[in-house]
């Protein structure tokens, strides 16, 4: 897809089916997000794809923090928490793992160069003709959630990327 043609033509997929980007795919993704600008070259971004039969501990983690959260909520809510990710093919979490106090660097453009990645990831993904909804929501700032996925408690997530194939 010509380039244009793909920055002009992207929107969220509100809906996901299988399959989500075979392995190759995800690997040429991943690289495309990582030529973003970046400045001073600290790579602040981490990719960490959740799929397969990695969903179910990060679904039950994420659903474990939001009962922490909201402890108000019924068991029922909970589990819709966790199918929310079980439901997606392919989830990637886009962590920007800061480095606090450089000379140079503030941490907003650490963050900033994350989401210009997030964004090369998604239209390469749009031009490889995937659907993508990227989401943050109260899981994207919760410490157990990026603990979850590697993360410090004091990095960020930028998006929590969902990626499968369009249901039209
Ligand atoms: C940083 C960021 C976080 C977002 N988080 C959510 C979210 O948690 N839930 C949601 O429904 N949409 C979220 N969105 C918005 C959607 O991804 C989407 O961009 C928006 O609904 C507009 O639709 P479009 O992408 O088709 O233009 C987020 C967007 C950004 C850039």
């Amino acid at each position: 897809m010509e380039l244009f043609d793909a920055i002009d033509s992207r929107s969220s997929a509100a809906r996901l089916s299988e399959p989500g980007p075979t392995p190759l795919h995800l690997e040429r993704l991943i690289q495309a997000a990582g030529h973003a600008p970046d400045h001073g070259r600290l790579k602040p971004w981490r990719f960490i794809p959740v799929n397969g039969a990695a969903r179910e501990p990060f679904a039950i983690a994420a659903a474990n923090a939001k009962r922490l959260r909201v402890p108000t909520l019924t068991d029922e809510q909970i589990q819709l928490e966790r199918q929310k990710i079980m439901r997606s093919p392919c989830i990637l979490v886009v962590g920007c793992a800061v480095k606090k106090d450089h000379a140079k660097v503030p941490e907003i453009e650490q963050v900033v160069a994350t989401g210009a990645a997030a964004q090369n990831l998604f239209l390469a993904a749009h031009a490889l003709g995937y659907g993508v909804m990227w989401k943050t929501g109260a899981a994207a700032y919760d410490p157990r959630v990026k603990a979850a996925v590697g993360l410090n408690a004091d990095d960020h997530i930028v998006a929590i990327l969902h990626l499968g194939s369009k249901v039209e």
